[in-house]
């Protein structure tokens, strides 16, 4: 009977210092490294991309020509938004907004400093995904950053896939 309990409370401690270091000290880590910041509204991906079944470039327009990806103007959110969800509070912010034709500033997540020059486009077309670069977007509540995207990591992969590395390539 004892026994049976020791080995019960064993496995029983394992198993949490399994989940421990599989799934809460990863959240915890990446969580801390990349804080998702505060946003005007809460705008939800898993929503818009799964439910919705609404195309990535459908509101970042610009990512597959130019050099941002861009954000997307109000008039795309009211497609839908003049009558999905009326009456819920975080829609009612976007219908304000259009109603008072103010944009909503979205906090920037991915930034890369003035002297650096990154460019979508050439990424897109060398046939990367979003995916590649700022992970499953579609599986997220909220965006956080998922890796680092400094000089070393677009080095890496540049050295990787035969791009430039030539300092003025990223750097004018
Ligand atoms: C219905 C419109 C819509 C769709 C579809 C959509 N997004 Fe977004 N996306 C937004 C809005 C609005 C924001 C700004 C709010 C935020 O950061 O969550 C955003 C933010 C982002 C950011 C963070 C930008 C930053 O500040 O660094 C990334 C990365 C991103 N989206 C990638 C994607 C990818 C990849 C897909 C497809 C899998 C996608 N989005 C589909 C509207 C959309
Ligand atoms: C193709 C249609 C479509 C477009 C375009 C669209 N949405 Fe949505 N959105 C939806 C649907 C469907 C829901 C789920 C509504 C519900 O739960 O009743 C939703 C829900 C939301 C919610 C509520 C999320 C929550 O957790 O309660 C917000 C906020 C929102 N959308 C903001 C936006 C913004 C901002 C844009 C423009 C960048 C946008 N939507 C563009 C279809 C769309
Ligand atoms: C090779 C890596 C890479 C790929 C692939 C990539 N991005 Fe980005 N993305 C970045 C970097 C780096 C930034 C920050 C750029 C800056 O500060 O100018 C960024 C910024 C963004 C932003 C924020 C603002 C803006 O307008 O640029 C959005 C939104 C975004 N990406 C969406 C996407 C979408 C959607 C795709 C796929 C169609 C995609 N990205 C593919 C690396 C990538
Ligand atoms: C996952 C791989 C990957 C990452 C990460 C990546 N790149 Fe690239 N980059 C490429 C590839 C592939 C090309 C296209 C090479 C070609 O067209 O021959 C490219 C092209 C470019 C170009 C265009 C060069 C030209 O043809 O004019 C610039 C600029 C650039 N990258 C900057 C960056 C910067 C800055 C970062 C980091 C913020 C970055 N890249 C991260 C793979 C990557
Ligand atoms: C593929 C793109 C890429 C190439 C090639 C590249 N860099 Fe960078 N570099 C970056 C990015 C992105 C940053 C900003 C993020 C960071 O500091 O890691 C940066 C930052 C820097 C900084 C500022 C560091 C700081 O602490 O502020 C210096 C200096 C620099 N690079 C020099 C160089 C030199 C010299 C070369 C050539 C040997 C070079 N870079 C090649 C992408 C690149």
């Amino acid at each position: 009977m004892r026994r049976t309990t020791l080995v019960v409370l064993v496995g029983l401690g394992l198993a949490g210092l399994i989940a421990f270091v599989t799934v809460v000290a990863p959240r915890l880590l990446a969580s801390q490294l990349y804080p998702a910041p505060q946003q005007p509204l809460y705008f939800d991906h898993r929503i818009h991309v799964e439910l919705a079944a609404i195309d990535c470039t459908f509101c970042h327009r610009t990512a597959t020509q130019g050099i941002t990806a861009g954000y997307p103007d109000l008039q795309q959110c009211m497609f839908c938004h003049v009558v999905v969800g009326k009456g819920q509070p975080e829609i009612e912010k976007v219908r304000q907004a259009w109603v008072e034709q103010q944009p909503i500033n979205w906090t920037r997540i991915h930034r890369v400093p003035d002297h650096v020059h990154f460019v979508h486009e050439a990424h897109l077309r060398a046939e990367l995904t979003c995916a590649t670069c700022h992970g499953e977007v579609g599986q997220m509540g909220q965006v956080t950053r998922v890796r680092p995207l400094n000089m070393n990591d677009c080095v890496s992969c540049h050295r990787q896939l035969n791009a430039l590395t030539e300092c003025a390539t990223c750097h004018y």
